[in-house]
């Protein structure tokens, strides 16, 4: 039976990943899920995997080379898919320094690890080891509203400490490829949105204070371009990527779905007023008028755009899920986890919202 580590699979995309995966695979998998559980880590999101008998959670650090190092030698690990990252650019503006260790250090921690417990004394692996780094493409900075794409071969150019952070992680991968011949992957995925993201980003965050009035903020003039993908496609490209990829190639995963963040806007209002029922308080709440435009973020990219061209001629892979199909379910499950909402926005969200938005 072939084992994953998965790091932060307690996070959005981890845990959306680790549920693909028991829906595809079943039985015949194994998965030990590393998690420091952060501000953005929930074992609510695995509850219902939490029961499996293979299924594994470790509270842990990547950053902490022992328990890592204990991982690798106690179990016999045959992928690993990297996720674990500080991963929001606007704390990254406020706090950069936590971006640069569990982004670039825990990934240097975990690379090392892995290459410690693979590589064999003449400098090859065992067919089966494989290391699938997550990553992102904001690594290629900030396109112009001109219809150009961001390319596996594009030159990388980030501007945010988050990115920075995340491009440097990339570099680390691409140097144990080339100095180690380092069985990995790299894959750059565009904007993700769907079930368990965290609010403090653009579509939950909307979703949430539309549902109880609340202003809903804009940064600059609103015309920044996002390309979404919704989350379970991007946990089938990792997947593909990983069995059936190149080894030391990177892969470019985006949606086809470029928009306006204020297009987004609209169509979760409209989207919202249609799915909530008659007679419903909440349809009330839900208003343009309470759109509102704020101070731009800082060194705000204009426009990210994937041609997913490479990972569909290689491996055939394409984005399943039309916008719209995709908006309406991510909805959907936030109507019906109003109590892990409740959950995730007291507290510490509390206090960074109104750091971030009342201040
Ligand atoms: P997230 O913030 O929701 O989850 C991150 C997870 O990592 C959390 O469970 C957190 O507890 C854990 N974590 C953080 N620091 C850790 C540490 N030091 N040790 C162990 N665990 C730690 O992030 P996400 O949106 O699910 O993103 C996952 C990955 O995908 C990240 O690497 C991110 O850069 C990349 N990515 C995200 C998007 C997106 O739109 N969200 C797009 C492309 C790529
Ligand atoms: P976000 O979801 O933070 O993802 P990223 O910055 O990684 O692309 O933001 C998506 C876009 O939405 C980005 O252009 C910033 C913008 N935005 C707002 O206009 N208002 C908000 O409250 C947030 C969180 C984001």
């Amino acid at each position: 039976m072939r084992t994953y580590l998965v790091t932060g699979g307690a996070g959005f995309i981890g845990s959306n990943y680790i549920h693909y995966m028991f829906r595809k695979y079943e039985d015949q998998i194994r998965i030990i899920n590393v998690d420091a559980l952060t501000y953005a880590g929930n074992l609510e999101n695995l509850r219902s995997v939490e029961g499996r008998e293979n299924y594994t959670f470790i509270k842990a650090d990547i950053t902490d080379r022992e328990a890592m190092e204990r991982i690798f030698k106690e179990n016999d690990i045959d992928r690993v898919v990297h996720f674990a990252a500080e991963s929001h650019v606007d704390r990254s503006i406020r706090n950069p320094e936590v971006f640069i260790k569990t982004n670039v250090l825990g990934t240097a921690v975990l690379l090392n690890c892995a290459r410690s417990a693979w590589e064999r004394e003449d400098g090859t692996y065992p067919e089966d080891k494989k290391f699938l780094h997550v990553s992102t493409d904001e690594v290629y900075g900030s396109l112009e509203d001109d219809g150009s794409y961001f390319y596996e071969t594009t030159p990388y150019a980030p501007h945010s400490p988050y990115s920075a952070s995340k491009a440097s992680s990339d570099f680390l991968v691409k140097a144990y490829i080339d100095t180690y011949h380092f069985p990995a992957n790299i894959t750059n995925c565009s904007n993700n949105y769907g079930p368990y993201q965290f609010p403090e980003k653009l579509i939950p965050l909307i979703i949430n204070n539309a549902l109880h009035g609340k202003k809903l903020p804009v940064y600059g003039d609103g015309k920044n371009v996002r390309d979404w993908l919704y989350v379970e496609d991007h946990a089938k490209a990792i997947d593909m990527v990983q069995e059936m990829g190149r080894l030391g190639e990177t892969y470019n995963i985006g949606g086809h779905n470029e928009k306006q963040n204020i297009e987004i806007i609209h169509i979760i209002l409209e989207t919202l007023q249609e799915m909530l029922p008659e007679g419903d308080p909440r349809k009330a709440l839900v208003r343009e008028d309470l759109i509102t435009y704020v101070e731009d973020r800082k060194g705000h990219d204009r426009r990210y755009a994937i041609a997913p061209d490479k990972i569909k001629a290689e491996i055939g892979w394409e984005p399943e899920t039309m916008f719209k199909d995709g908006i309406r379910k991510t909805i959907a499950w936030f109507f019906e986890h109003e109590e892990w909402m409740r959950n995730v926005t007291s507290g510490d969200y509390q206090k960074y919202y109104e750091e971030m938005y009342l201040s």
